[in-house]
């Protein structure tokens, strides 16, 4: 009898099978791989803005704390974006004739704010509190980058949902003291580090954490600092086991 099936169709078969039980992987594979790709997340990437603001100017070179321009930060849910009002009060006494800063001047004459375009933004269904995370010492580098070296401001983090239980699951991997500056409140240690940035440019004299929060790495401490970190669970009173509820950030 003819054969029905040559001696290569075993081998399509075969191969088939396998492009088939794989195809699932090779899908949700792919999926996540676009969906965390900065063309999705948007991390690194500079937005056009109306003035071409610097950060590291102003932060770094100037010396100007960040609650002067996001001036309810360390109070409320919102860290809010300076008014024309607070440039002002320098940019019209210097650099007045430079044109990049054209658009602040005419906004300050016809009153209508600036409009620059938003870097970072939780979805609607997600609630967000900056001064909660302020409270604990939780750097603004952790969650935006090495916001003091940005020329443009640019999004740091993906802000997906792994993102953030990352640490909510374990927070004693994140929290940490300045141990040469003890007397700081959690508080005071996230605005200090800028002020070590100008005192210490090469980091030298900065601790593991802090050197990576400089260069624009995550919070997270060494592993011999854990313990310590479990130590400020406690006295920050933080209830860990509600921090990965769903009803923390979705209600
Ligand atoms: C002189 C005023 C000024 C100071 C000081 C300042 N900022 Fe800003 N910041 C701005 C302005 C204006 C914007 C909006 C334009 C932009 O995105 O660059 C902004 C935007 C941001 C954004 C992005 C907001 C968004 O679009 O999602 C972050 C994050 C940020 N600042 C963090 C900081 C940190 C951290 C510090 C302190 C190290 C700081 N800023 C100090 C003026 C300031
Ligand atoms: C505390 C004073 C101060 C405040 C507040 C301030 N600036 Fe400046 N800014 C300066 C100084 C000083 C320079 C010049 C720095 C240099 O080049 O040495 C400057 C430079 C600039 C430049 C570059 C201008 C050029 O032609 O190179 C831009 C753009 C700018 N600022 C935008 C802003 C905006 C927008 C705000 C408000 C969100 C702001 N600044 C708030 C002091 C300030
Ligand atoms: C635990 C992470 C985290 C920390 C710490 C943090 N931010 Fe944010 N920031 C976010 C998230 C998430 C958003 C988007 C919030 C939204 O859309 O509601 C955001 C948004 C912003 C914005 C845009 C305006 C706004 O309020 O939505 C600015 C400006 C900003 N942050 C500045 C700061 C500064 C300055 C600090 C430090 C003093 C800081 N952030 C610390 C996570 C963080
Ligand atoms: C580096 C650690 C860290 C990261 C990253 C972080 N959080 Fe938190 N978050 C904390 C800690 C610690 C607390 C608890 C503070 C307390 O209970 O005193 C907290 C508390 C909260 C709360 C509770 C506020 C309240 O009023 O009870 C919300 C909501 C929240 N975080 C949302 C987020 C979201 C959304 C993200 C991601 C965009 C995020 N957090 C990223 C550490 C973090
Ligand atoms: C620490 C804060 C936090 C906690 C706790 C949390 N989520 Fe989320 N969730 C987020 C953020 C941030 C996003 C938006 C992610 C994005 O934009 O990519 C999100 C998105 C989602 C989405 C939309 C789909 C997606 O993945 O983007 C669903 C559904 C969701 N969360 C369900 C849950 C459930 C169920 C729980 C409890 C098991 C939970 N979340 C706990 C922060 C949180």
């Amino acid at each position: 009898m003819a054969q029905l099936f040559g001696p290569a169709a075993n081998t399509v078969a075969k191969v088939s099978i396998v492009l088939l039980a794989s195809l699932p992987v090779v899908v949700i594979y792919s999926g996540s791989a676009i969906s965390q790709s900065p063309y999705n997340t948007k991390v690194g990437i500079r937005l056009d803005q109306p003035v071409p603001f610097s950060h590291a100017h102003h932060t770094v070179d100037l010396g100007i704390d960040c609650r002067y321009c996001h001036t309810s930060v360390e109070r409320t849910a919102y860290s809010g974006i300076p008014q024309t009002e607070t440039c002002m009060t320098c940019h019209s006494l210097v650099w007045t004739n430079s044109p990049l800063l054209e658009p602040v001047r005419a906004s300050c004459a016809n009153g209508e704010p600036i409009k620059w375009n938003l870097v970072n933004k939780a979805p609607e269904f997600v609630f967000f509190n900056h001064s909660i995370h302020i409270a604990r010492g939780i750097s603004c580098n952790n969650c935006h980058g090495a916001v003091q070296k940005m020329q443009i401001t640019e999004k740091g983090r993906p802000f997906t949902m792994q993102w953030c239980l990352t640490c909510h699951n374990d927070p004693d991997q994140f929290l940490y003291k300045d141990s040469a500056n003890p007397h700081l409140s959690p508080r005071e240690q996230v605005f200090n580090l800028y002020v070590k940035v100008q005192e210490d440019p090469t980091t030298a004299k900065m601790s593991t954490v802090e050197r990576k929060l400089v260069s624009g790495g995550e919070q997270s401490v060494p592993r011999d600092l854990v313990a310590e970190g479990k130590k400020l669970l406690q006295e920050y009173g933080i209830k860990q086991a509600q921090l990965a509820d769903c009803a923390t950030c979705h209600h």
